[in-house]
C-alpha cells in the first residue's frame, strides 16, 4: 500500500496547495462567470451579532486543556507561513530571515486613538498569561499548544474604538525582501484577516508573542499573532503591522480568493465539509511518534469551544455562514 493510499488522500488533494489555487484563479479569470457569482454572493454582508453579550466566566472554562500536547519540535517545523513557501518545512528553513525587532503595529480606522505604536508600548502592563487551546488547521490536522499572550481585547480597548467598528481587520507584514514567498501569487499579499468586532472582543481571543514558555519562533509568526482556537488556523494571522477598525466586513486573503472554500467566518464544525474534503475528523498531531500516521479523532463543532462561543452565532445558519 502507498503512502497515500495509507493516508486516504484522493490524487487530486496532491497537487501543491499554491498551484492548485492559481489555477483556480486563472480559470475562475478567464471564466469571468461562476467564481465571479460566488464571490458576489460572498460579499453580502453577515447578519449582525446577538444583543446579548456572552457570559465572560463560562466564556473563560477552555483556556487551558489536558489533552496531550503537541511536542515543540511538530509545532515548530510543521507550519503554514506561506510568505517562506507553500511547504511545511519552508518555514522553519526559511523564516528565519524575518526581522522582528524593533516592531510596530499600525493601529486606525473607526477608532479614538489611531497611531503607529512600537510592540513594547502595545503590550505595557499587560502580563503574558499562558493558554493551552487546540488549533484545527483547515487541512485536517491539528496540535494542542501552550501559546503565552494576551487577551486581544486588553489591547484593542486602548484605542478606544467608535460604535462604526462593527469588524477588526489584520495585516501581516509584506515585505517581499525579507519573506521569498511573496514572488509567488499563492495568495493576494500582504496575508489579511478579519473577525467580527464581538469575536476579536471575546475573551477566549489571544494576541500570542510566545509559545512554550518562550518567546515566538519567526515561523510561528513572531513577534505577535492571533490564535483563536475555535476557528481554523488560517483565521490566526501572524506576523501583525496593522490592525483597522472597519465598519464593513474587510477583505480576508484566503475567503476573498476562494469564498465557496474558505468562508469569512471560518468556525471548525464538522457538519460543513471543505467542498474538496471532509471535515469531519481531524490527524491530531500530539507527543511523540510519526506526524502523518497521527491517529486520526473526530472533529467537534467550534473546535470544542462550544460553550464558550456559541452564544456569538445564535440564530445565524452556520452552513450559509461557513
Ligand atoms: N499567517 C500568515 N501571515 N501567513 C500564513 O500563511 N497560515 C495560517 C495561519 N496564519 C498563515 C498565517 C494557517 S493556514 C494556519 S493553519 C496557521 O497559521 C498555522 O499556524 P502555526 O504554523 O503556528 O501552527
Amino acid at each position: 500500500m502507498s503512502l497515500r493510499d495509507a493516508l486516504r488522500i484522493p490524487a487530486r488533494q496532491i497537487t501543491d496547495e499554491a498551484v492548485y489555487r492559481h489555477r483556480r484563479q486563472l480559470l475562475a479569470g478567464l471564466a469571468g462567470g461562476p467564481a465571479a457569482v460566488l464571490a458576489g454572493c460572498s460579499r453580502a454582508e453577515p447578519p449582525p451579532p446577538p444583543a446579548r453579550p456572552v457570559d465572560p466566566v463560562r466564556a473563560r472554562a477552555g483556556l487551558v486543556t489536558t489533552e496531550e500536547r503537541t511536542t515543540y519540535e511538530d509545532a515548530t517545523t510543521y507550519n503554514n507561513f506561506y510568505e517562506f513557501g507553500t511547504g511545511k518545512a519552508d518555514p522553519a528553513r526559511r523564516a528565519k530571515s524575518l526581522r522582528t525587532s524593533p516592531w510596530t503595529v499600525a493601529v486606525g480606522g473607526e477608532c479614538a486613538r489611531p497611531g503607529r505604536i512600537g510592540l513594547e508600548d502595545l503590550l505595557k502592563g499587560l502580563r503574558p498569561e499562558e493558554r493551552v487551546y487546540r488549533l484545527r488547521c483547515v487541512e485536517g490536522w491539528s496540535m494542542v499548544i501552550p501559546w503565552l499572550g494576551v487577551p486581544l481585547r486588553d489591547v484593542l480597548k486602548r484605542f478606544g474604538p467608535t460604535s462604526k467598528a462593527r469588524y477588526v481587520a489584520f495585516t501581516t507584514l509584506g515585505d517581499a525582501r525579507q519573506m521569498p514567498g511573496l514572488a509567488w501569487p499563492s495568495l493576494d499579499w500582504p496575508y489579511r484577516e478579519g473577525l467580527r468586532i464581538d469575536e476579536a472582543m471575546h475573551p477566549l481571543t489571544l494576541l500570542a508573542t510566545g509559545m512554550y514558555g518562550r518567546a515566538l519562533p519567526p515561523q510561528n509568526g513572531a513577534p505577535l499573532r492571533l490564535v483563536v482556537p475555535w476557528k481554523y488556523g488560517f483565521k490566526s494571522i501572524k506576523s501583525i503591522v496593522r490592525i483597522d477598525f472597519v465598519e464593513r466586513r474587510p477583505f480576508t486573503s484566503w475567503n476573498d480568493m476562494q469564498p465557496d472554500e474558505y468562508g469569512f467566518f471560518a468556525n471548525v464544525n464538522p457538519a460543513v465539509d471543505h467542498p474538496r474534503w471532509s471535515q469531519k475528523t481531524e490527524r491530531r498531531i500530539a507527543g511523540a511518534g510519526s506526524k502523518l500516521f497521527a491517529e486520526r479523532i473526530p472533529t467537534r463543532l467550534f473546535n470544542g469551544y462550544a460553550e464558550q462561543v456559541a452564544p456569538l452565532y445564535s440564530g445565524m445558519d452556520l452552513r450559509r455562514w461557513f
